[in-house]
């Protein structure tokens, strides 16, 4: 029954087929469409855009990755020419690495901003997936905050998806809010996890929305890799660092918000947490996965902010059987205030997130493999490593079985640099890389996180560069610093 779901009489007339919605998207449109690492983004319409196949050089933009009914299609279709921010799909990762397909990485706290400011790209439909519409035209979201307040004030036009697979109980998760423009004299009054200082709905204007899709369907749901010893070992590692750091005085015992990134190896953390004797954690974060989730149910959690929660689809049932628990517990929010930087150092957020490669030095590279192949985007681990309180990256210390290490000579790109990078940890031990100088640090990561099979080569790089380099400082050797890379991409192993 969607006419519940539809609660101004005037919206539920505008009910229509996908294709009908479809066949107003023209070519060279700007489109914007909610969604956020595999949550919250349409499906039909994409895919009835997709089979028609009639609006090409389409620019689209997301909040963050979204599934194969929406990247996948319209790459498949050849009607994608621009995207941007983060994106995981296999079909648009080809396209934008074969240079089909245009992509500009940026920081997700930035979207909402970039979408605000329309010299850039002003957004001819905004496409958003929703489980509600409220008397007075309000959208509220399923289960994803990210850009689609400012996608549904700035679009000249609204397209609805709703999708009654989410319950409308889901109203009252949602945290909708404005952030201060430029010069604004005051702050975001956020001062604990779980503070609400906007909207339930999104407000929007009845008369931008030209349509109503009805659906039923989660869509693609996202897959974590189970559990494996390497990433046992890191959140092994993780965890013994952060009760020394309780030890030690420099960390309370409930820790402060835990923000964890994205990717299998953020979910073995959180899984490592539960059996880790902590109390009371909180996270600000950007996305819940299904550990997190389950530390929550558990009562480990007490509270969680962020912008989506990415579920599987044994997460999704978990979730919604669990809402009523639940709802106190999390709040979404738009994507720039789940990232703002203003909360992240007011709550001094304790941030974990995942690296390509990692260099000597403490660069990391959590984007472009071997300096040009884009794999997912920065997401927001620029938001949150900048203004941590304790930025902590990780890396099994060998990818490809082995062939190649993540431990480096010097990053062929750089996402995040030293100074943004506290802790470096691999399945072979933590390094505390505060403090330290670039020569200090390079000691330390080649011997606590560098694999055995590397060790003694990066060794004899580093000291090379102590003898070649032109300045002591940070000692490089210009000549060499990517020969490891170039001689994976020439023989296929570093
Ligand atoms: N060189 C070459 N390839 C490498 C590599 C390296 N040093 N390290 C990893 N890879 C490859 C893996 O082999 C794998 O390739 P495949 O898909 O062909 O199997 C792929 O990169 C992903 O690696 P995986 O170990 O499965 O990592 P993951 O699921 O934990 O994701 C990132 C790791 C870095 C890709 C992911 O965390 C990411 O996109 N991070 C950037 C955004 C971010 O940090 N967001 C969080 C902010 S809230």
């Amino acid at each position: 029954m969607y006419e519940e779901r539809i609660r101004n009489a005037d919206l539920r007339n505008r009910v229509i087929s996908p294709e009908e919605a479809a066949a107003k998207i023209r070519s060279h449109m700007v489109l914007g469409f909610s969604g956020f690492t595999s949550a919250g983004y349409p499906k039909a319409i994409p895919q009835a855009i997709a089979s028609r196949g009639e609006a090409q050089d389409l620019t689209v933009f997301t909040g963050a990755s979204t599934g194969p009914e929406l990247d996948g299609v319209l790459t498949k279709a050849g009607l994608m020419s621009r995207r941007s921010p983060f994106q995981s799909n296999v079909d648009s990762r080809k396209a934008i690495n074969e240079g089909t397909v245009e992509f500009f990485d940026q920081h997700l706290g930035l979207m909402p901003r970039f979408i605000r400011d329309s010299r850039h790209h002003h957004l001819d439909y905004a496409i958003i997936e929703c489980c509600l519409v409220t008397e007075d035209g309000g959208v509220v979201p399923t289960l994803c905050g990210g850009s689609t307040q400012a996608m549904l004030e700035q679009a000249d036009h609204v397209l609805l998806e709703l999708n009654l697979a989410h319950s409308a109980k889901v109203y009252g998760i949602h945290d909708n809010y404005r952030e201060p423009g430029i010069g604004c004299r005051r702050g975001i009054p956020i001062y604990e996890v779980t503070d609400r200082i906007g909207t339930p709905a999104i407000p929007c204007d009845i008369e931008k929305i030209k349509g109503i899709v009805i659906t039923d369907d989660f869509g693609a749901t996202p897959k974590f890799t189970p559990v494996d010893e390497v990433s046992t070992a890191i959140a092994g590692h993780l965890i013994d660092f952060l009760k020394s750091e309780i030890a030690a005085g420099a960390l309370p015992e409930y820790l402060y918000p835990l923000q964890s990134g994205v990717g299998s190896v953020a979910n073995a953390v959180l899984a490592g947490l539960m059996d880790s004797g902590f109390r009371d954690l909180t996270m600000y974060t950007e996305v819940v996965q299904d550990s997190a989730l389950e530390l929550l149910i558990a009562g480990r959690m007490r509270a969680a902010s962020a912008t989506s929660l990415s579920l599987s689809r044994a997460g999704l049932d978990r979730f919604y059987s669990h809402l009523d628990q639940l709802k106190g517990k999390i709040v979404l929010r738009p994507q720039d205030i789940s990232n703002h930087p203003e909360i992240i150092r007011r709550l001094g957020v304790i941030t974990m997130n995942t690296a390509i490669e990692a260099d000597i030095y403490g660069n990391i590279n959590s984007t472009n493999i071997m300096g040009s192949r884009m794999m997912n985007g920065i997401g927001g681990s620029g938001d949150f490593a900048r203004n941590a309180q304790l930025s902590i990256f990780m890396t099994p210390s060998t990818a490809k079985g082995g062939v190649i290490s993540s431990i480096v000579p010097m990053v062929t790109h750089v996402d995040n640099i030293s100074q943004d990078v506290h802790v470096l940890v691999t399945e072979y031990g933590a390094a505390d890389l505060r403090g330290k100088s670039p020569k200090e640090r390079a000691e330390i990561i080649i011997e606590t996180c560098c694999h055995p099979d590397f060790r003694e080569p990066l060794w004899a790089y580093y000291k090379r560069a102590l003898a070649e380099s032109h300045a002591l400082h940070n000692p490089v050797c210009l000549t060499e610093a990517f020969r490891w890379h170039e001689r994976y991409l020439k023989k296929g192993a570093m």
